[in-house]
């Protein structure tokens, strides 16, 4: 295995302890096929999540350029968004979102409740915006007023996901060896949600550093034509450069599949809803409706249609987003 040092990348502190894999004895039992979850959701910090793992790095980033305030882009409900926020006031940065009405909802929840009550329990400014394009003229905007003051931005790509953001799933890709040797199993398939490819980024890259055969798959929230493979794949490359490393992945390293997403990024269809509840019901376990419970159908389906086959052993990665359940009180009724 290549020695990588990824020391020489400053990061803050968001999270304590790897965060625990369990084995999901009730499913695995009716479905034949051994079930484990790494449940990232239970990181202490701002009901826990993915973002946490990028955020170590990209906080500390934002701390080694000195800046003043930390910008983000996502949806309404981004979960992404309230981590950064909670993260970046933990370190005494200002904080604005820039959060997109872009998910055909209306109901007052969705604008109200969820995220939206964490991110100003800690003070954020958010502005509205329509789109991305909307959103990056209105921080370019903000960009040149605070410049003016003195101030220095910071901005954060959507998802955290750049290279540097990436290395926090090189790291998780390492807890989960060194879990694997404690729990004397050997896992055939890591899978997670994917939305902007950093969590499955960082995944494969840390497989390739391990020369491990390990299969990685992520299942796409949303459903699209491509791009998120490609956009996984450049990010990918640019972390496997940040860990010396000049081999370059390609292509057909990134297994994504867009099957499981539904018709739109932030609706879940019935399908989805009940496998929040069977995954509620059989291992309280709690799966929110924008991305994991997308990719655990995914991985229900794999198994269902025998992709997965009975006996193998799979790590299914909880990213989070169950405080997005609240936004949502009219699919559970
Ligand atoms: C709960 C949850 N799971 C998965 C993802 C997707 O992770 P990534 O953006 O690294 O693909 C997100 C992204 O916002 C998320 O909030």
């Amino acid at each position: 295995m290549k020695r990588i040092n990824l020391k020489k990348y400053p990061k803050v502190k968001l999270i304590d302890n790897a965060s625990p894999i369990h084995y999901l004895e009730h499913i695995s039992k009716v479905l034949e096929v051994d079930i484990y979850i790494k449940r990232d959701d239970l990181f202490s910090v701002g009901f826990g999540g993915n973002k946490l793992r990028k955020l170590e790095y990209l906080i500390g980033d934002a701390r080694k350029n000195n800046a003043t305030h930390i910008f983000t882009i996502g949806a309404i409900q981004s979960n992404h968004a309230r981590m950064t926020a909670i993260a970046a006031r933990m370190f005494g940065f200002d904080i604005e979102l820039f959060l997109k009405k872009s998910v055909p909802l209306k109901e007052s929840s969705y604008f109200e409740n969820g995220n939206i009550i964490l991110n100003n329990i800690v003070n954020t400014t958010i502005h509205e915006v329509k789109d991305n394009e909307s959103a990056y003229k209105a921080i370019e905007k903000r960009i040149i007023e605070l410049k003016k003051e003195g101030s220095r931005p910071y901005l954060i790509p959507i998802g955290g996901s750049n290279a540097l953001g990436t290395l926090g799933y090189v790291d998780c890709y390492f807890e989960i060896l060194k879990q694997q040797a404690d729990l004397k199993v050997e896992f055939d398939l890591i899978c997670s949600a994917s939305g902007s490819g950093g969590t499955h980024g960082g995944l494969v890259v840390g497989n390739a550093l391990s020369n491990r055969k390990t299969e990685i798959k992520a299942y796409n929230v949303e459903p699209d034509q491509g791009q998120l493979r490609a956009h996984t794949l450049a990010i990918a490359n640019e972390a496997m450069n940040l860990c010396d490393t000049d081999t370059n992945l390609s292509l057909s390293d990134i297994q994504i599949t867009n099957e499981y997403a539904g018709k739109t990024y932030g609706i879940p269809e019935d399908f989805h809803i009940d496998t929040i509840k069977f995954l509620a019901k059989y291992q309280g376990i709690f799966l929110d409706p924008v991305y994991t419970s997308k990719a655990f159908t995914g991985l229900l389906m794999d198994i269902k249609t025998n992709v997965i086959k009975k006996g193998q052993k799979v790590l299914y990665i909880h990213t989070g987003g169950a405080p997005g359940i609240f936004a949502y009180p009219q699919y559970f009724k």
